[in-house]
């Protein structure tokens, strides 16, 4: 049999870690091991009730069809009034495109507006999409430095030293994975400035923007004039517990909206309708902002024991993050490498976690830890993890030049 030979696009394609570190959990799952699960960014809750139920009457109702491309109209219109009320910007229907999952709008941004060789910023750590999705395009992503001891805000002033005559497209994520920093209102009024003077489009992922732990969420879309230049991508997967419904939303100037009607009659045709229509319940269902505030408190507990629990670990530091579910401990006091003491903790202590270099170099020496399980489930896993450094600690200052080890 001839041998398949794959564009040369594929081989720049990279993916995301937490579904190969879950496949290799799975797999010890099969052969009977336990593992506490903190690798993947998906929240534990059901879907809540009410839009669980509005979902199932569309579907009786008779949504089974497709819909127009960026959505259905009455959809987008509430999208739009939800946009307007998170962010003060009046934001029009037809400034509204409905994908299925918002990482659509990372892809199709960068086909509408990027041509080979320009080049994106893109946050470092960052989510691992944005990266890949720029090299397949065929441009160069440049890494913004996000780092512990600012906080994990982005640095305007490093962030414009890096602004080339090539640079088309700043990639922002506030809350972020996989730091849970939060841009302040003073990083996003400068970073709208530099946008103006530099002439950049911002694509602004925010699908974390109800998961803020202190403040109010402060969005790089609301900043005077940045409408014009800015994606706002959003979603139903972290707020409402609905990844597997597949609906992102963008909000854009209706030029770029247009275009990426064009994208998605091209390859997915429309988001389903049922979600679609969920998705106004989600907006506008009276018992909605309820049930996100009661899964927030929960995320806020988890995230207090998780931090308290990796603060105590030898060689482990952990600022609490300030937005999202993950924490991104500092673990280079222990004397591991990050790749390594992910495999560690997986294969020897059932804990499932990720390498912080899986975002970029600048995350090496981290771990990312999910903390959307439950919280017996992070209390074992925090057992786990400390009785496994401890016990690597003693044995190494026993036994020197183990491989990998400290
Ligand atoms: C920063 C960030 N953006 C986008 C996404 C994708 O979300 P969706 O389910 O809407 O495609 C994720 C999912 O983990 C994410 O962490």
């Amino acid at each position: 049999m001839s041998q398949l030979r794959f564009a040369a696009r594929m081989s720049r394609l990279g993916t995301e870690s937490a579904f190969e570190v879950l496949a290799h959990a799975r797999r010890l799952e099969a052969a009977g091991r336990d593992v506490v699960h903190l690798e993947i960014g998906e929240p534990d809750f059901a879907t809540p009730d009410n839009i669980t139920e509005a979902g199932i009457r569309a579907l009786r109702g008779g949504a089974t069809h497709y819909t127009p491309a960026s959505g259905i109209w009455e959809v987008r219109e509430a999208t739009a009034r939800y946009v307007a009320r998170q962010t003060g910007v009046a934001t029009l229907p037809e400034q509204i495109v409905l994908v299925p999952g918002s990482k659509n709008l990372v892809h199709f941004l960068l086909l509408a507006l990027v041509e080979p060789g320009d080049e994106v910023l893109v946050p470092d750590p960052g989510y691992p999409n944005y990266a890949s999705l720029v090299s397949f395009v065929g441009a160069t992503p440049v890494p913004v430095a996000i780092r512990e001891s600012n906080d994990y805000r982005l640095d305007v002033e490093e962030l414009s030293s890096l602004v080339s005559a090539r640079t088309r497209v700043l990639i922002l994520n506030t809350p972020a994975n996989p730091t849970g920093g939060v841009l302040a209102e003073e990083d996003c009024e400068a970073i709208a400035e530099l946008a103006h003077e530099r002439d950049l489009f911002v694509l602004s992922d925010e699908i974390y923007s109800r998961l803020v732990y202190a403040g109010r969420h402060v969005s790089p879309y609301s900043m005077p004039g940045m409408a014009d230049r800015c994606v706002l991508m959003n979603g139903l997967s972290k707020a409402w517990a609905m990844c597997g419904w597949r609906l992102g939303f963008g909000a854009m100037p209706v030029a770029l909206a247009e275009r990426m009607d064009t994208l998605m009659i091209n390859t997915s045709s429309c988001a389903a309708a049922f979600t679609q229509w969920a998705a106004v319940e989600a907006f506008e269902g009276a018992e909605s902002d309820r049930a996100v505030a009661t899964m927030m408190a929960e995320f806020r507990e988890r995230r207090d024991v998780v931090v308290d629990g990796l603060n105590r670990m030898p060689g482990v530091r952990c600022r609490a993050p300030a937005g999202a579910f993950y924490a991104f401990p500092n673990i280079e006091a222990t004397g591991w490498e990050d790749r390594a003491l992910q495999r560690a903790l997986l294969e020897e202590a059932g804990v499932a976690v990720l390498a912080g270099s899986a975002f970029g170099a600048n995350g090496r020496g981290h771990l990312r830890l999910s903390y959307a399980n439950s919280v017996p489930n992070l209390e074992r896993g925090m057992d786990r993890m400390a009785t496994f450094l401890r016990e690597a600690a003693r044995g190494a200052s026993a036994v020197s030049g183990a491989a990998e080890r400290p």
